[in-house]
């Protein structure tokens, strides 16, 4: 099984891929654009495993998203990637908008269209 996950460096999606890649066995497809939230150390052991992949893709974009899914032919999404620190959004909630409605949105039209 080949599963695609979003926000795969960040808090929730890091534990994820490591139960992906050390428990269940999975190949996993990372698409994560590296934000201040991410912690790319907390994969650190995964991303050795020769069934890790990742592609450093906004989900806002459409385009990069096809080639994903086209590229890696996952079997399974799990989309985890967000704005979650609800603080920020306060000062800055374009990003919010842009991540959680406009990204969250493209995801679910690319692996539709997939
Ligand atoms: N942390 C919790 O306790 C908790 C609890 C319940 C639900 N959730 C939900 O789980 C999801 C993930 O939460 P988290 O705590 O892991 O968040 P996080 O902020 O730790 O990680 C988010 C990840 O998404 C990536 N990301 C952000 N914008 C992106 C974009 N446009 N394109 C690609 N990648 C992008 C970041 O680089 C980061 O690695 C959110 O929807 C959150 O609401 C979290």
């Amino acid at each position: 099984m080949k599963v695609l996950v979003t926000g795969g460096a960040g808090f929730i999606g890091s534990a994820v891929v490591r139960h992906l890649i050390r428990d269940i066995g999975a190949a996993v497809v990372n698409v994560d654009k590296l934000t201040y939230a991410a912690t790319p150390e907390a994969i650190e052991d995964a991303s050795t495993s020769d069934r890790y992949r990742f592609e450093k893709v906004d989900i806002c974009d459409a385009v990069a998203l096809a080639r994903v899914f086209g590229e890696h032919q996952p079997d399974r999404v799990m989309h985890l990637a967000a704005e979650s620190h609800v603080d920020r959004s306060i000062d800055g909630p374009a990003t919010f908008i842009e991540t959680n409605l406009i990204g969250t949105y493209t995801m679910l039209e690319a692996a539709r269209a997939y």
